[in-house]
C-alpha cells in the first residue's frame, strides 16, 4: 500500500508547487495538501513549528489537532529533541505519545532543518498500526528536504 506511493514524483510536485514563493506559510500549506491528497490511509498531515523551547501547531490537514508541544515531549517532541525521524509503528506503545486524535494508531515525524539546526517536524499519522515503512522514511526525508530549500531560499 504505502509502497505505491511515487515519493520522487511527489518531491518534483512539491518543487514545482513552491517554485518561486517566498512565502513559508504558503508552502508549508500546500506541503500538507499535497501529502494529504497523496498518501493513502492516513488520518493528519501538517507541521509544528519551533518557538523557542516548544513547537506550535503549524498549517496541516485534518482534524484540530494539539496546539503547543514541549521540546522532548511525544513523538513529535522527540523527533524534535533529537534532531532524527520518529518512526512508531504503534503509538500506545510509545512513552509520552501525545493523543490529539484517539483514532490515530501510528505516526511518522520528520525534523524540518535549517542550517541543521531543528526549525520544525513534519507530523503525519495514521489509523493503521505499522502504516509507515522505510520507503516512507527514505520517501519523506527527501520531501523534507526540497521543502527546506522552499522555505530558507536566502
Ligand atoms: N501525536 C503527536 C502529537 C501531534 S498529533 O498527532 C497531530 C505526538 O505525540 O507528538
Amino acid at each position: 500500500m504505502s509502497n505505491s506511493v511515487n515519493y520522487g514524483e511527489l518531491s518534483r510536485q512539491l518543487a514545482a508547487l513552491t517554485a518561486g514563493v517566498p512565502h513559508q506559510t504558503a508552502n508549508l500549506a500546500n506541503a500538507a495538501a499535497l501529502l494529504w491528497q497523496t498518501l493513502p490511509d492516513i488520518n493528519w498531515a501538517g507541521f509544528y513549528l519551533r518557538e523557542g523551547d516548544i513547537l506550535v501547531l503549524g498549517p496541516f490537514q485534518g482534524k484540530p489537532a494539539c496546539i503547543e508541544i514541549p521540546f522532548g515531549k511525544g513523538v513529535c517532541g522527540t523527533a524534535a529533541a533529537k534532531n532524527e525521524t520518529q518512526l512508531v509503528p504503534d503509538v500506545h506503545a510509545f512513552p509520552g505519545h501525545i493523543a490529539c486524535d484517539s483514532a490515530s494508531n501510528s505516526e511518522i515525524v520528520i525534523p524540518l532543518r535549517r542550517k541543521e539546526a531543528v526549525w520544525g517536524v513534519l507530523d503525519i499519522d495514521s489509523p493503521t498500526k505499522g502504516r509507515f515503512t522505510e520507503h516512507d522514511r527514505t520517501g519523506l526525508e527527501e520531501f523534507a528536504k526540497v521543502l527546506e530549500k522552499a522555505l530558507f531560499w536566502e
